[in-house]
């Protein structure tokens, strides 16, 4: 049996891929697609189409319903597979590594570029967990009427592409956005440890972190009109090599400024960050001043 994600998708053929295919073009029409209209998506002869099947079903990336509305219908990894076919064929990376990250939301795994530069690759899960969140912001249940998991979970992959390149051309320090496809972004990785793992920093390296994340935040708020929403110490990664530098990552849940939960948010985000670095690492700075020069109403940062 295939060990992990890379494996499984370098097992399968161009047949089985085409399958997954046909299934994944009729899954937004029903939650089991009818075993005729793949086999007509497919087209492959029935022996094969057996065949392939089988192998997906072993593998888990289709789940087969038995019955009067029998069908087969993507799991997961069956989307998985779909999204790095795509990467690998578009030359995005030419190898997946260690899953690095499950959290709630999506499975994080490292992957080499051709010119072997390290990237992650993120695909989202829009579990329940997700759809908890998203029915709190108005942003995502605009979209969200009469959904699926696959539409929600491609949607979700690309309000993360599209934040992460509107924050990037605006020159905040997030993760580069390299490609995205169906429920999965390709970013770069970025050389950091979580700030809830690091103990020690001098103080002024903690200041740094402090002043690069507010500026993260101000470039969001007042350039691309976002907030981030999520914030926390699980998703700030500093490099500590030389300089220390602070990135914001996981942005997928923003919400728009004018959004009448948008203050509150950002409320909540500069406060999280404050508290930390101030429990942790001693530095200090008013709450008030943090929130006015997030949001342009003060040039001078807090500290
Ligand atoms: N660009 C990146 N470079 C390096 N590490 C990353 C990158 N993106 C994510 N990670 C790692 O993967 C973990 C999970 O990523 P992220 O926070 O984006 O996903 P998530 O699904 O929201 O996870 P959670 O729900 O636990 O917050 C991060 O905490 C970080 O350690
Ligand atoms: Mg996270």
């Amino acid at each position: 049996m295939p060990r992990n994600l890379w494996e499984v998708y370098n097992l399968l053929s161009d047949e089985e891929f085409r399958v997954l295919r046909a299934i994944e073009r009729f899954q937004a029409k029903y939650e089991y697609v009818p075993a005729e209209l793949v086999e007509k998506a497919a087209g492959l002869p029935p022996s094969k189409l057996a065949k392939a099947i089988y192998t997906l079903s072993n593998l888990k990336l289709i789940r087969r319903r038995l019955g009067n509305l029998s069908g087969y219908t993507l799991t997961y990894m069956g989307l998985d597979v779909l999204a790095l076919r795509n990467f690998v064929a578009r030359g995005v990376i030419k190898e997946l590594g260690d899953k690095i990250g499950v959290g709630k939301e999506g499975d994080v795994y490292i992957a080499l570029a051709p010119g072997d530069y390290r990237v992650v690759v993120k695909f989202h899960r829009a579990g329940r967990e997700s759809f908890r969140k998203i029915r709190k912001h108005r942003s995502y249940a605009l979209d969200l009427r009469a959904t699926t998991w696959l539409a929600l979970a491609k949607l979700v992959g690309e309000r993360e592409f599209k934040a992460l390149v509107a924050l990037e051309r605006e020159g905040a320090k997030v993760p580069e956005p390299i490609a995205w496809n169906r429920h999965a972004v390709v970013q770069r990785y970025v050389e950091g440890v979580e700030l809830h793992m690091i103990r020690e920093l001098r103080y002024e390296e903690a200041v740094k972190v402090l002043l690069d994340s507010l500026e993260t935040l101000r470039i969001a708020y007042t350039r691309v009109g976002i907030v981030h929403g999520d914030l926390s110490e699980y998703n700030i990664l500093v490099k500590v090599e030389g300089e220390v530098e602070a990135f914001i990552i996981d942005w997928p849940q923003y919400v728009y400024k004018d959004e009448p939960n948008a203050e509150e948010l950002l409320r909540r985000d500069v406060s999280y960050l404050l508290r930390f670095l101030k429990r942790r690492f001693g530095v200090e700075a008013d709450l008030e001043e943090a929130i006015k020069y997030v949001k342009g109403d003060r040039d001078e940062p807090p500290i």
